[in-house]
């Protein structure tokens, strides 16, 4: 029986010009190349320029995006940007996006999941297509986490890191579901009892102020490798496929020890990990499409490829989807 799927017809990216390396944070904040390099696998991270926004950084991957499957604004009928650091409160920076990319039909909407917002927007488009409310979606993941950093403290300065990237989802009839091409399966979570783990300390409604970015970030390490397993086994039980079928495996990049022990677990070969972290740090809802942009670009993920995707953050959030590209 066929079936409508969401198609990735083109991945894009953006990084913004300034590198900001572990020598420079080391003139900071108390800490050393050695440290960051040994505990995270970070060795430099992009940070946006003065007056450059996250709807800037977003509109660049759009435009990749959007050139990479040969497609302009009017072929795009919604606009999901998943963001945690938008403009302004409201209106939701993807109507900036929008508006860049001349489109004056659908809607664009803001999405927020934290580090696992990429997921969460897929999985919201991806249902969007399949209902039949969208054709073509953009879907984004852009940040400027430096603006909600306390560059002060050292125990999350030196974490995190601003991108954003982008895919073009096309709904497209595809014929059985196992070697069907677009979103296979989408499993997301959350559990707010770990609110107060990893959490920004300011708001409209709590303070009036935006506030910085404060974790817990031995907390958070402990429960990322078993939340991100169970939710990928979920995945798997639910489509029959196991690690031994993944081509590529494309994780949210908070920390290559983190990333390294979860495939270990599954027991994908660390050959089929793709990793940015070491020059993007953590991107936020910007890792996973910075990291589809890059293994596709250089051609290490190919059409036919069966990838698994996870993340995990702030919420606690988390997800894994399965994507034949
Ligand atoms: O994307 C959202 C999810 N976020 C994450 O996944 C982050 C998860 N957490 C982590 O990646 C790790 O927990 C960190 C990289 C944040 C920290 O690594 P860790 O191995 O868990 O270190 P720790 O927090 O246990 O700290 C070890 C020591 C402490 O000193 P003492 O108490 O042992 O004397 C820290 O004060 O390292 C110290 N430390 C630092 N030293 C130098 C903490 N930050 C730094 C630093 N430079 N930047």
């Amino acid at each position: 029986m066929s079936a409508i799927r969401s198609v990735v017809l083109g991945s894009g990216g953006y990084l913004p010009e300034r590198v900001m390396t572990n020598g420079e944070l080391s003139g900071m904040v108390d800490t050393s190349d050695e440290w960051i390099t040994q505990r995270t696998g970070i060795r430099e991270r992009r940070i946006a320029a003065d007056g450059e926004l996250t709807s800037d950084l977003g509109i660049e991957a759009a435009r990749s995006a959007l050139a990479k499957a040969n497609m302009t604004a009017d072929d795009i009928d919604l606009i999901v940007l998943a963001t945690a650091t938008p403009d302004n409160t409201f209106p939701a920076a993807a109507v900036s996006i929008q508006e860049a990319l001349g489109m004056r039909h659908g809607a664009a909407f803001d999405l927020q999941a934290v580090c696992s917002g990429f997921l969460f927007a897929l999985s919201t488009a991806d249902s969007l297509i399949r209902s039949g409310q969208a054709r073509r979606a953009l879907v984004i993941g852009a940040e400027t986490f430096s603006r909600i950093l306390d560059w002060t403290d050292r125990g999350t300065c030196v974490l995190f890191g601003d991108g954003a990237g982008a895919v073009v989802l096309s709904g497209e009839s595809q014929p059985g579901w196992r070697t069907d091409r677009g979103i296979l399966s989408a499993h997301l979570r959350s559990d707010g009892r770990f609110k107060e783990k990893l959490y920004v300390d300011g708001g409209p409604s709590a303070t009036g102020t935006v506030g910085h970015l404060r974790m817990e970030g031995r907390e958070v390490f402990k429960h990322a490798v078993s939340m991100v397993s169970d939710v990928i086994e979920d995945a798997f039980e639910a489509t029959g496929f196991t690690a031994a079928d993944i081509d590529w495996f494309v994780p949210h990049q908070a920390n290559v020890r983190i990333i390294d022990a979860t495939a270990k677990k599954l027991g994908i070969p660390l050959e089929k990990v793709v990793r940015t972290v070491d020059r993007h740090g953590n991107t936020s809802a910007a890792s996973i499409p910075l990291a589809l942009w890059e293994a596709s670009k250089d051609g290490r993920i190919k059409r036919g490829d069966l990838l698994l995707l996870e993340s995990m953050g702030g919420g606690f959030t988390w997800g894994a989807v399965l994507l034949r590209w």
